[in-house]
């Protein structure tokens, strides 16, 4: 059975304070979460010890830990940049990739992101693997072309294990992030669906069956429930509702 996933963005938000005090209140009031299910804080590089510590303190089951970007290379001069090692020393389970504000703002391209995969992979890190198209792109029908693209030219060359071991991937339509504006449940479902026929023809269907499609952009306390209740939606990416517990815990709730 693949496992419904809660994943919390803090892009650029929080101190030090407000993000530790946000993860003991969500962990303390959250429900205790089966091995089906995951709660990941995905913070700023420069939050994650601290909320490692939080996290492991508090010992709940399934809270884990998540970056929000990752270097492809192992070490060396590569100013600014954070290696997956410095990550994995910090107690980071999981790494957002190809998220479309780095897409956007750093133009990181399909054939770069693909090297983050395999780096996280070859590090036995977990991947969550962004894509979604723009409102323009919506407007012209070519949504499905345009991820099948990102998810061929960045993904797709994994084996069947990587996939299954090391994959969760992300919807979020760009058009939805931050304006308030959700994707619909039928337009939800719809793309997660064909992005599981895509993962079944490329690999098998075994496989397209057991790795976690989220949906990312707008989902809050109150749509976490419909748009979870979605047959091939298994979770949320979520942005501004992650930043306070009590808009972050329904979307907790509404994996149960
Ligand atoms: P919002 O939930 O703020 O729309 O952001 C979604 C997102 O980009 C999560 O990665």
């Amino acid at each position: 059975m693949r496992k419904k996933i809660v994943a919390g963005n803090w892009k650029m938000n929080m101190t030090l304070a407000d993000g530790e005090a946000l993860v003991e209140e969500i962990m303390n009031k959250s429900p205790e979460l089966d091995d089906n299910k995951q709660v990941i804080f995905c913070t700023p590089f420069t939050h994650l010890m601290l909320i490692d510590d939080t996290i492991t303190e508090l010992s709940k089951p399934n809270f884990f830990l998540g970056a929000q970007n990752c270097n492809n290379n192992t070490s060396g001069a590569y100013t600014g940049e954070i290696s997956i090692s410095m990550l994995e020393e910090v107690g980071v389970d999981s790494v957002i990739i190809g998220h479309s504000e780095r897409r956007q703002y750093y133009a990181e391209s399909n054939e770069f992101l693909k090297s983050k995969v395999d780096a996280l992979v070859e590090n036995d890190l977990q991947v969550i693997f962004c894509c979604g198209e723009s409102l323009e792109i919506r407007e012209a029908n070519t949504q499905n072309e345009f991820v099948a693209k990102q998810l061929e030219e960045s993904l797709f060359h994994l084996d069947a294990a990587q996939m299954l071991n090391n994959v969760v991937i992300a919807y979020e339509p760009i058009w939805a992030i931050g304006t308030g504006k959700t994707a619909t449940t039928a337009q939800a479902q719809e793309m997660h669906s064909y992005i599981r026929s895509l993962i079944a023809i490329k690999y098998n269907n075994e496989i397209a069956q057991e790795i976690s499609i989220l949906y990312g952009g707008s989902c809050n306390a109150t749509n976490a429930k419909e748009l979870f209740a979605c047959e091939d939606v298994d979770g949320g990416l979520i942005g501004g509702a992650a930043l306070k517990a009590d808009t972050f815990l329904p979307i907790i709730e509404a994996m149960f």
